[in-house]
C-alpha cells in the first residue's frame, strides 16, 4: 500500500524488498512446527541465574554509572577483557583496537558505511552470511561472490575476482554460516597472501569460532596477516577487520559484539557509531562485563560445546539414516548449521512449502546468495542448536518424508 511517506523513501532502499520466505518463516514459531530455520542458540543453556546475579551487583555497586550515558568505544573493562580473550588465539589487540557494537549486525551496517560508495564491489563467499548481505544492500554494493566447498573459500578461483577490484573481502573462516564449513589452514595462507598481492583487505566475520566440537582451532586471518607479512612490532593489526559477538556464547539478547581495528578506523567507526546509536547500551555492557568475568564464560563456552556437539552428531546421524542417497551435506567442525546440496531441478521454494505441511521448516539455499548470483544447485541450511535431540530426529524425519515426495515428481518429470 502506498502512502505520502513511499515517494519519499531515499533511492538506497529501493533495491530491499521482503521476501515471501521470511514471511513464511513466522509460521514456524507455531509450537507444531519443528524448526531448523533460524540461528537460533538453545534458550535452556542461557545462564539466566549468571545475569540475574550480574544485574543485582551492577545496580547495587554501580547503578549511577551503569545506567547513565558511556563512552561510544564501549565499557573499558569489557574491552580489555575482550582483548585478553582474543590474546589466547593469538590476536594480539589492545584496548585502543577494539570497539563495542550492538551485535555483529551492527559491525557489518557501519562497515558497509565506512566503506561502500554505490556502484563499489564487494567480494564474499556464495554462499554467505544472509546479514551482511543485508547490511550491505543498503549502501549501493555490486557482489563479486567466489564459490565455497567443504574447506571454505575456493582460494583457487579467487584471484581473477580479485584482479576485477573489489573494495575489500568479506570472510567466514569458521562453520560458515550457512555452509557449516571451515576454511583450510592452507588456504587461510593462500588468502591473506593474495589479499595482500591485490591490496585488497579483508572483513573476517567470527561469530562462531569458539563453539568447535572437533579438531584443532585454526588461526585467525588477523593473525595470519601480522605474522605473514612480519609487520614491525608497532603495527599490530593490518589488512583484516575482525569481527565477533557474544550472541553465540552468551546470549544474542543482550545484543554485543565487537570490532577489532587499527586505531585509525575505530575512530572513524566511532564517529558513524555516534549517528547510529551513541553507544551499545551501557548497562548491558556492564552486566556481560560481570557475567563473563572470574572464567566464567570460558566454563559456560565448555557446557554449550557439549551440549551443541551432541545435537549436530544428532543430526548428521538421522541425516545419513533417513535421507535419500541423492542428497549430500556438510559435516560442520563446529557452529550452528548443515548445509545440504540437492539434486539440480529440485525446487527448493516447493520443497519449503511442503516441508511446512509436514511441520518442520529450514531456510532455502538462495536467500543467501547475492541477488545478482545464481544459486546452481538447490540448497537447504538446517540449524542444529535450537532443537531437542529428539525433535532434531523427528524433524529430519519430516524433512525426508518430503524430499523424497519432491525427488519422486522431479524423476516423473523427467521420465
Ligand atoms: C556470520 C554472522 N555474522 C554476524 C551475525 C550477527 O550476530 P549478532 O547477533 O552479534 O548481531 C550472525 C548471526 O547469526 C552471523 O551468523
Amino acid at each position: 500500500m502506498s502512502t505520502a511517506w513511499t515517494s519519499r523513501y531515499a533511492l538506497r532502499t529501493k533495491g530491499i524488498k521482503g521476501s515471501a520466505i521470511r514471511e513464511l518463516l513466522k509460521i514456524t514459531q507455531r509450537p507444531e512446527v519443528i524448526s531448523f530455520a533460524g540461528g537460533l542458540p538453545a534458550p535452556e543453556v542461557f545462564p539466566v541465574e549468571r545475569f540475574q546475579e550480574a544485574c543485582h551487583k551492577v545496580l547495587t555497586a554501580n547503578g549511577s554509572l551503569a545506567l547513565q550515558y558511556g563512552a561510544t568505544e564501549g565499557y573499558e573493562p569489557l574491552r580489555e577483557m575482550i582483548a585478553q580473550n582474543m590474546a589466547r588465539y593469538g590476536i594480539r589487540a589492545n584496548v585502543d583496537n577494539v570497539l563495542i557494537t550492538s551485535g555483529s549486525q551492527q559491525a557489518l551496517d557501519l562497515i558497509g558505511k565506512l566503506l561502500i560508495n554505490s556502484g563499489d564491489r564487494v567480494l564474499v563467499e556464495a554462499p554467505t552470511y544472509l546479514g551482511a548481505l543485508q547490511a550491505f544492500n543498503v549502501y549501493g554494493v555490486e557482489y563479486v561472490s567466489v564459490p565455497i566447498d567443504e574447506d571454505g573459500l575456493r582460494t583457487d578461483s579467487l584471484e581473477g575476482s580479485l584482479r576485477s577490484g573489489p573494495k575489500f573481502m568479506y570472510i567466514l573462516p569458521n562453520f560458515q554460516n550457512p555452509g557449516g564449513t571451515t576454511l583450510a589452514e592452507g588456504r587461510r595462507h593462500e588468502l591473506v597472501l593474495l589479499a595482500d598481492k591485490y591490496g585488497i583487505p579483508i572483513v573476517e566475520d567470527d561469530p562462531y569460532g569458539q563453539l568447535r566440537y572437533e579438531g584443532e582451532h585454526l588461526p585467525p586471518l588477523i593473525v595470519i596477516d601480522r605474522e605473514n607479512l612480519r609487520r614491525d612490532s608497532g603495527y599490530q593489526i593490518g589488512n583484516v577487520i575482525y569481527l565477533s559477538t557474544f550472541s553465540k556464547t552468551l546470549a544474542p539478547g543482550i545484543r554485543l559484539g565487537w570490532i577489532v581495528a587499527p586505531p585509525d578506523v575505530i575512530s572513524k567507526f566511532v564517529q558513524l557509531k555516534q549517528g547510529a546509536d551513541l553507544h551499545t547500551s551501557t548497562f548491558t555492557q556492564y552486566v556481560a562485563y560481570e557475567v563473563a568475568r572470574d572464567g566464567f564464560l570460558d566454563e559456560h563456552v565448555k557446557r554449550i560445546r557439549s551440549v551443541y556437539r551432541e545435537r549436530r552428531d544428532v543430526m548428521l546421524h538421522a541425516l545419513s539414516e533417513l535421507f535419500p542417497p541423492e542428497a549430500t551435506w556438510t559435516h560442520p567442525k563446529g557452529g550452528l548449521f548443515v548445509w545440504i546440496t540437492l539434486p539440480e531441478g529440485v525446487d527448493c521454494e516447493k520443497l519449503f512449502r511442503a516441508a511446512l505441511a509436514e511441520n518442520v521448516a529450514f531456510v532455502p539455499g538462495d536467500s543467501f546468495y547475492p541477488r545478482n548470483g545464481h544459486p546452481p544447485r538447490a540448497h537447504m541450511r538446517l540449524n542444529f542448536s535450537n532443537a531437542q535431540p529428539e525433535q532434531i530426529r523427528e524433524g529430519i524425519r519430516r524433512l525426508s518424508t518430503a524430499v523424497k515426495t519432491q525427488l519422486h515428481e522431479l524423476h516423473a518429470t523427467s521420465v
